[in-house]
């Protein structure tokens, strides 16, 4: 079910004109208020797709992958509905504390824990640390023994599975930078059960995202079992593992994960293991909530090439250029009689920096606007000032009720971070 839906235009003489909404709000009255290029999102689907993963996955804990989209007004949202986080820096651990996310359910990951961001999170006393290397580990029982507590920890492995999605994002094979490699798990899981300062609770992984198969899930299940069933063996203690996120969407209306079926999984290997379990969901929970919203700069025709010039580009989001991911471009007010065939893009100086291309869309002309759908997730995140552009404001809508949760920087705000030296220019 999607929240942003066409209804009829407001002030349409004829019966065929449409619009298209974000929940009751009109993006046409969005882009009037708040300008564009402008990232909506609908807080009622943030919460339905929340509350269905929650459904799908027995009593797993759910912490959302702030990485996804970390603006406060989504995190509360979620906080709201019981979710915790899944953090990779310090800055993150700031949001999901701000946003009130309860701080045993903040899970911290990745491979590049600094001493500061450790120290903060056991201040704090999260939840759990995701342990990516031995080094990683020497250091958090330090500055834990320092502290005079113990630091909950889990082991994350590489369990080294393809996970057949873009090659940028996958993370589970033996040649990525990331986890535990699965033949010194064994050993470095036994080496910090006998630390001080070191609390093992378990396991964890993630292999990836945008995954749209089950197999990648199935074989990583399968090796972090047996894994489990050998550290027990040897007399391991293991009460929870933590699954990562990883689930994909459809984003052009092809394969997409029955979330039911990965629901199952998950619950099988619950029963199978007895332990808890952790879900670091990102993009499944957020992307379909939200859109980019865009104002056409002008159409160009260039030979038998029709580009359309949008306000927003590759700096608002990124994932076209990145990864070559296709988004979806709906004209807000459609032109029901004709169609064009042509390249979205975006006013940067790069030919990369295309939205998308040999798109079939309605007949568009300046200053109508487009909406990027499913850019909720790893879209204003990934945005940056490429240039000298203002990255764009954000606004959530619930019902009839809209507020602006992200302000558009100024021109001056950005000049003001520059330092000119003093000696610099001078003769
Ligand atoms: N947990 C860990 C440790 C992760 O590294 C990630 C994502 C997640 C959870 C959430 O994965 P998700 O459920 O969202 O698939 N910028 C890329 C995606 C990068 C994902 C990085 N890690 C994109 O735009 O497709």
């Amino acid at each position: 079910m999607s929240y942003f839906n066409y209804r009829k235009k407001t002030d349409a003489n004829s019966q065929n004109e449409l619009e298209l909404f974000a929940e009751d709000v009109s993006l046409r009255e969005i882009a009037k208020r708040f300008g564009t290029p402008c990232y909506v999102y609908s807080s009622t689907a943030l919460r339905n797709r929340y509350q269905t993963f929650s459904g799908a996955v027995g009593n797993a804990m759910i912490c959302y992958s702030v990485k996804a989209n970390d603006n406060l007004a989504v995190l509360k949202t979620l906080a709201a509905e019981g979710a915790g986080a899944d953090i990779v820096s310090g800055g993150e651990l700031k949001r999901a504390l701000a946003a009130g996310i309860c701080v045993d359910k903040i899970v911290f990951s990745g491979v590049g824990k600094t001493a500061d961001e450790i120290e903060q999170s056991i201040d704090v006393k999260i939840g759990q640390f995701n342990i990516e290397s031995e080094d990683e580990l020497e250091l958090l029982a330090k500055i834990a023994i320092e502290k005079n507590v113990e630091a909950p920890i889990a082991i994350r492995i590489n369990p080294d599975v393809e996970a057949k999605t873009h090659d940028k994002i996958s993370t589970g094979r033996a040649r990525d930078k990331f986890g535990i490699d699965i033949s010194l798990a064994e050993k470095l899981y036994a080496k910090a059960s006998m630390m001080n300062g070191i609390s093992v609770l378990g396991l964890a992984m993630h292999i990836g995202s945008q995954l749209t198969s089950f197999l990648p899930f199935t074989m990583a299940f399968e090796v972090l079992e047996e894994l489990c069933l050998r550290l027990r063996r040897e007399g391991n203690q293991i009460s929870r593992v933590d699954l990562g996120g990883g689930v994909g969407i459809s984003y052009e209306k092809g394969e997409q994960l029955d979330l039911q079926h990965y629901g199952l999984l998950v619950k099988n290997l619950q029963k199978k293991l007895d332990v808890d379990i952790i879900l670091e969901p990102g993009r499944w929970m957020a992307g379909p909530t939200g859109l980019l919203l865009s104002e056409v700069i002008r159409i160009k025709q260039s030979g038998k090439m029709t580009f359309v010039i949008l306000d927003m580009a590759m700096n608002d989001l990124l994932r076209p250029a990145l990864y070559g991911a296709w988004h979806e471009v709906q004209a807000v007010t459609p032109n029901p009689k004709e169609n064009i065939l042509a390249e979205i893009v975006g006013p940067i100086c790069e030919s990369g920096d295309i939205i998308a291309s040999n798109r079939s869309i309605s007949k568009l002309v300046s200053g109508d606007l487009v909406a990027v759908r499913d850019t909720g997730a790893y879209g204003s995140v990934m945005s940056s000032g490429y240039n000298t552009r203002i990255p764009a404001a954000e606004v959530m809508v619930s019902g009839k009720q809209l507020c602006l949760i992200r302000k558009r920087q100024s021109y001056e705000d950005i000049l003001n971070k520059d330092i000119i030296p003093d000696w610099v220019g001078a003769s």
